[in-house]
């Protein structure tokens, strides 16, 4: 039986601000496994938008600008987390990976001694695929910046793999994400898909899910980050905006429209991706880091068909789908950095200033 210490390691969020909200504490009190939870013993955290976002309560309504990671002016208390308000303190980090070293009175303890990969979407598991009975770890309950954690059991993935904890801790919101964006715009073999933010977390994850499924995929990225994004064979790669759309798509693919956008980054190009949607096309977004309020001309909606899907709840068969893609080598983790754990507001601050490709994680030795 492994030993586990009264108290732990943890960075923790004490309020919506800057920095000097999320705090390193030594003593923080490890929890205990209620009787469906596993205790958890973290290896590897991977950062999101959402810590960032949920830090600077970018969610409240009151925010209408791009992703900052600073402060914003006025209130978020009541709407500044992804759903609502946050009860403080908070440990925060839905990505992660580690071992189950004790569980509660109804857990199989088989489990234990198994590295699991957590899934970030809490649910009610009597009535799973309820979207008004999910939430999000780091968010409603603690999540994994910290030694320890605890879940439900059926949050906790087992997963057989030579991957490194810091290299899994880049799949699991970013790719369940992205497959969740591919399943509701129901992208097969004869799509055409364009990815804004291909060298993102969920964007790198998109390119490879989407030519998993045999998909023509067309990354856009910074320019310094083409060779990186290039590793992940989309069929074409375009600047992160071109002046041009509709001319740099013919340039490269011979076609100046798509049957797809898969988007994560919405903001004042928002229209000019609408734009080379095909009579009939699909457009599905899970994030707006370039700015959340975007202008639509209505009649490019109707004229010509479109299908628009938001995406955030994924049902839950998708888990166990990315663990076996994950287990037959089908996808591969891009990680562009890991930190300590006593050094997230570092890890953070390299995260925000996006020059990386893939994700960033904090490790917990
Ligand atoms: N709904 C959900 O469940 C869910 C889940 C995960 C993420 N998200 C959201 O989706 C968005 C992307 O997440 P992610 O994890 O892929 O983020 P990420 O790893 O930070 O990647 C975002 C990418 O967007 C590109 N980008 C384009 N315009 C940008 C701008 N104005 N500012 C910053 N980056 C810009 C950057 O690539 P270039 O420099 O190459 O252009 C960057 O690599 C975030 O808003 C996040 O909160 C939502």
């Amino acid at each position: 039986m492994a030993h586990i210490p009264q108290t732990m390691r943890a960075f923790v969020l004490h309020g919506h601000g800057d920095f000097d909200v999320l705090k390193f504490h030594d003593d923080w009190p490890t929890p205990n496994p209620s009787v469906d939870q596993v205790l958890i013993k973290v290896e590897a955290c991977g950062l999101n938008n959402t810590d960032i976002n949920t830090r600077t309560g970018w969610y409240s309504k009151s925010v209408t600008s791009a992703t900052t990671g600073g402060a914003y002016d006025g209130d978020q208390d009541s709407d500044g987390g992804w759903d609502g308000g946050i009860k403080f303190p908070r440990i925060q980090g839905g990505d992660a990976v580690g071992r189950v070293v004790a569980v509660g009175d109804n857990v199989n303890p088989s489990i234990i001694g198994k590295r699991v990969l957590v899934d970030t979407i809490t649910r009610d598991w009597d009535d799973p695929a309820n979207l008004e009975k999910t939430d999000y770890l780091g968010s409603a309950l603690d999540g994994g910046f910290a030694d320890y954690m605890v879940v439900d059991h059926r949050n906790a993935n087992p997963i057989e793999t030579n991957l490194t904890s810091a290299e899994l801790a880049t799949f699991a919101i970013a790719y369940s994400t992205a497959e969740n964006l591919l399943n509701r715009a129901q992208i097969t073999s004869r799509d055409t898909v364009l990815i804004p933010g291909a060298s993102g977390g969920v964007g790198s994850a998109l390119v490879q899910l989407a030519n998993r499924r045999g998909a023509k995929t067309i990354a856009m990225a910074s320019e310094a980050k083409h060779s990186d994004v290039a590793t992940m064979n989309p069929m074409a790669i375009l600047p992160r905006q071109p002046e041009n759309l509709g001319k740099s798509l013919i340039e490269k693919t011979g076609k100046g429209t798509v049957s797809a956008v898969i988007d994560i980054v919405g903001g004042d190009q928002f229209s000019n991706l609408i734009n080379v949607l095909e009579r009939g096309g699909r457009y599905a977004c899970s994030g707006a880091i370039a700015g959340p309020i975007v202008e639509l001309d209505l009649r490019t909606l109707y004229l010509h068909d479109l299908t628009f899907h938001g995406c955030t709840i994924f049902e839950p068969k998708v888990f166990p789908y990315l663990v076996r893609y994950i287990e037959a080598g089908e996808i591969k983790p891009m990680l562009a950095a890991s930190f300590p754990l006593e050094k997230l507001h570092d890890a953070q601050r390299a995260f925000i200033e996006k020059k990386h490709t893939g994700n960033i994680v904090v490790t917990m030795d």
